[in-house]
C-alpha cells in the first residue's frame, strides 16, 4: 500500500481559555502557517510503531511507556477498531512544525493528523467533529481534563465558538477584518499542569474563581458578537479585559506580560495570553493598516521567538 498522509494546522485561543474547562464559551482560530503531518503505512508485522523525530521518541507497541506516543498508538487502535480493522498493523511517522508547549495545539494537531491519515489508509472517512472527538480521546489520555476546544478547532480548520459538551459552532465574521498576531514567548509550559494548578486554586476559593471564569466566558460571548457586527477596536477591549482576569487567575507570567505591553505600546487594539499561559503564546488584534513586518520585529525585540499572523475576514480566515 502507498503511504497515507494526514495534516492538521496549529491553533490559538482568542478568548475563553481556562473558563472553557468549566463549561463557559471560548473562541479558537486555526493557525495554518504551522502544521502537523502524520504518514501512515500498513505493516506486515502487525502491531503499531510510531516515530516522532521532533520529540525524539519511537515506540513499537501501544503498551510502551511513552506519555506522548502511547495515547497516539491507542488512538490508531481505536480508529481501526471503529472501522472493524483491528487486526491491521501500522507504521506511523509524525512530523510537525508546531512548536511544543506554546499553546498552539501541537499535541491536538498530531492526533487529528493521525486520525485523518488512518482514515485515508483504510479508505474510510469521518466528518471533522468526529475526527475531533477521536483525537480528544488521545488528549484526555495525555492531559487529563482537556475541554476539547483544541481538537475541535484543529479538526474543523476554521474558527469555532466552543462550549464543552455542546454542538460546535462556527464564527460569523461581519464587515470588519480582524488581523490577529500570535507571538511565542519561547517558553514551553504544560497545559495539563497549569489547568491542574487552576483547579487546585479554585478548590480553595470557588466563588472567586467561578466569577473569573464567568467573566472570561462572558467576554468570549461579547467577542463573538463583536466579530459578527463590530470592529477590531471593540475586540481589543474584550481581549484587554480578558487579560486582566487571566492575570488574576495567575496564569500570565513576566514574559507574556512583556509581549502584551509591547503589542499595546506598538498600537495593538488589544492583547492577551493565548492558551494555558505561564509561557506559551500571546495574541493581539491590530489595525489592518499595521506594518506587520515592523510589528513582528518589535515583538521579537521584546522576547518573542516566533510571530505568526492570521486574518478573520468576510466569513473566512486567511
Ligand atoms: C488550551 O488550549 C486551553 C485551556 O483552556 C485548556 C483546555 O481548554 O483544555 C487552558
Amino acid at each position: 500500500m502507498a503511504e497515507a498522509v494526514g495534516e492538521a494546522p496549529g491553533k490559538a485561543l482568542l478568548m475563553g481559555e481556562h473558563a472553557v474547562v468549566y463549561g463557559h464559551p471560548a473562541i479558537a482560530v486555526p493557525l495554518r502557517s504551522v502544521k502537523a503531518t502524520a504518514t501512515v503505512e500498513f505493516s506486515r508485522n502487525g502491531g503499531i510503531e510510531i516515530y516522532a523525530p521532533e520529540i525524539g521518541e519511537h515506540i513499537t507497541s501501544v503498551s510502551e511507556a511513552s506519555p506522548r506516543l502511547a495515547p497516539l498508538a491507542k488512538l490508531v487502535e481505536t480508529v481501526s477498531r471503529f472501522f472493524g480493522e483491528e487486526r491491521q498493523g501500522y507504521r506511523v511517522l509524525i512530523e510537525s512544525t508546531i512548536p511544543i508547549g506554546r499553546g498552539m495545539g501541537s499535541g491536538a494537531a498530531a492526533a487529528v493528523a493521525l486520525v485523518r491519515a488512518v482514515c485515508t489508509a483504510l479508505g474510510r472517512s469521518l466528518d471533522a467533529d468526529a475526527i475531533g472527538e477521536f483525537a480528544n480521546a488521545a488528549e484526555i489520555a495525555y492531559h487529563g481534563n482537556p475541554s476539547g476546544v483544541d481538537t475541535a478547532v484543529i479538526a474543523r480548520d476554521e474558527p469555532v465558538y466552543f462550549v464543552k459538551s455542546k454542538p460546535i459552532r462556527g464564527i460569523e465574521v461581519g464587515p470588519s477584518a480582524f488581523v490577529l498576531v500570535v507571538a511565542d514567548t519561547g517558553i514551553a509550559s504544560s497545559t495539563a499542569q497549569v489547568v491542574e494548578d487552576v483547579r487546585r486554586a479554585r478548590r480553595k476559593d470557588k466563588a472567586r474563581y467561578d466569577s473569573y471564569f464567568w467573566e472570561l466566558g462572558s467576554m468570549a460571548s461579547v467577542a463573538r458578537e463583536v466579530i459578527r457586527t463590530g470592529s477590531p477596536e471593540e475586540l481589543g477591549l474584550c481581549m484587554n479585559n480578558a487579560q486582566k482576569t487571566l492575570r488574576l487567575l495567575s496564569v500570565s507570567c513576566p514574559e507574556l506580560d512583556a509581549l502584551v505591553s509591547t503589542a499595546l505600546e506598538k498600537g495593538a487594539f488589544g492583547a492577551k495570553l493565548s492558551g494555558a499561559g505561564r509561557g506559551g503564546s500571546m495574541i493581539a488584534v491590530v489595525d489592518p493598516a499595521t506594518n506587520l513586518e515592523q510589528f513582528s520585529a518589535d515583538l521579537r525585540a521584546a522576547g518573542a521567538e516566533r510571530v505568526l499572523t492570521t486574518i478573520l475576514s468576510g466569513g473566512t480566515q486567511a
